[in-house]
């Protein structure tokens, strides 16, 4: 039985660092394991503007350099700009050129947590779709209608066949991520779409199904959009994970809240599952005997789909056994992690 598994250095295609206090408890987290993050922008405001990127970034790295240890050498924040209805794409070409904007990300209207500045017609952007394909900069897309007469379990796959369909047609030479899919019919769309399609999948996707969510009743840190769906849902986004396609790639979409906004009578949606990121996928790879395609996965289909160099140095993982604590942070700022209380049988150790 393998029992130690070594890696050339992850990269996380996905993922919430936050900002302020929020931001100082949980970018170590993602630096210790990745070497380079695809951050996102739902920022209050969002970040929509090269100049908001840069300041954010400094942030990022100012909040790590000043509470973190060597392990975070050498962590790169790679920013996003959040599209609105006012999207300019000679802005965002420009952005792009100079290497602060690595790629879009379309939030439909009101789809999830920070999106009310989101995109309401995302055809009626065209010119920047047009410019964002001319140039190779990806768009990275939150999948989910956000009609509420349709369910909230069927948004993904209706907005696959309302939208992603037409947009894959018009734009057909546009690096088009489906971000952290759900669904049977995603990880098909996404397997059968053209090479320029591809998809990040997040560990709670891959691990949990819907039912816990009402695990003997409501259990808000199960709680993320898009929501998990059935468990023939769980099962096809693994089988997509570990099938070794490059079109698959790791996202964790870790998203931390504060215990207080979880555990609510309105819960925002959101897993944080920064702290044992590498250790959770690690668990379904091995689970499904498929150790050998991991490192695919982590670490280099992502970095070949954004046309970035593969990361130099390696991280290491022992199969050993470690509790997740109940809690990450302090009485005043406390969120709790994904596994929360449970033993996981893989560690990072280097
Ligand atoms: C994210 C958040 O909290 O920012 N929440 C989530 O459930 N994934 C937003 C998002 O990515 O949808
Ligand atoms: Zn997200």
């Amino acid at each position: 039985m393998t029992d130690r598994i070594t890696i050339r250095r992850p990269d996380d295609w996905h993922v919430h660092l936050r900002d302020g206090a929020m931001l100082e408890l949980v970018a170590a987290h993602t630096a210790r394991q990745f070497a380079r993050a695809i951050i996102m922008p739902n920022l209050t405001p969002p970040v929509t503007t090269a100049d908001a990127a840069r300041a954010y970034r400094d942030r990022i790295l100012t909040a790590l350099s000043a509470n973190s240890g060597p392990a975070d050498a050498g962590f790169t924040p790679l920013m996003t700009c959040y599209l609105t209805d006012q999207a300019d794409a000679d802005a965002i070409a420009a952005a792009h050129a100079e290497g602060v904007f690595t790629a879009c990300k379309l939030y439909p209207a009101h789809a999830t947590t920070n999106s009310a500045h989101g995109v309401t017609d995302i055809f009626a952007l065209a010119p920047v779709l047009e410019r964002m394909q001319a140039i190779g900069m990806p768009l990275l897309i939150h999948g989910e209608v956000t009609d509420r007469d349709i369910d909230i379990f069927d948004r993904e796959a209706v907005f696959i066949d309302r939208i992603l369909r037409r947009l894959v047609s018009d734009f057909p030479a546009l690096k088009i991520v489906m971000e952290h899919i759900t669904t049977a019919e995603a990880a098909q769309y996404v397997a059968e779409a053209p090479a320029n399609v591809a998809a990040t999948i997040t560990p709670q996707h891959l691990l949990i199904n819907r039912n816990a969510i009402f695990d003997g009743g409501l259990r808000p840190h199960a709680y993320c959009l898009p929501v998990a769906k059935r468990e023939t849902h769980r099962l096809a986004v693994r089988q997509a994970a570990v099938s070794g396609s490059p079109k698959f790639f790791l996202g964790t979409d870790s998203a931390p809240h504060v215990v207080e906004a979880k555990e609510s009578s309105c819960g925002c949606a959101g897993i944080f599952n920064a702290p044992f990121a590498l250790e959770s996928y690690l668990r379904v790879f091995d689970e499904e005997g498929a150790l050998d395609r991991f490192e695919a996965f982590t670490s280099e289909n992502g970095a070949r789909f954004y046309g970035l160099p593969l990361n130099e140095g390696t991280v290491t993982l022992k199969r050993t056994e470690v509790r997740v604590p109940d809690r990450i942070g302090d009485d005043a700022l406390s969120v709790v992690p994904f596994h929360a209380g449970e033993t996981l049988g893989w560690r990072m150790v280097d």
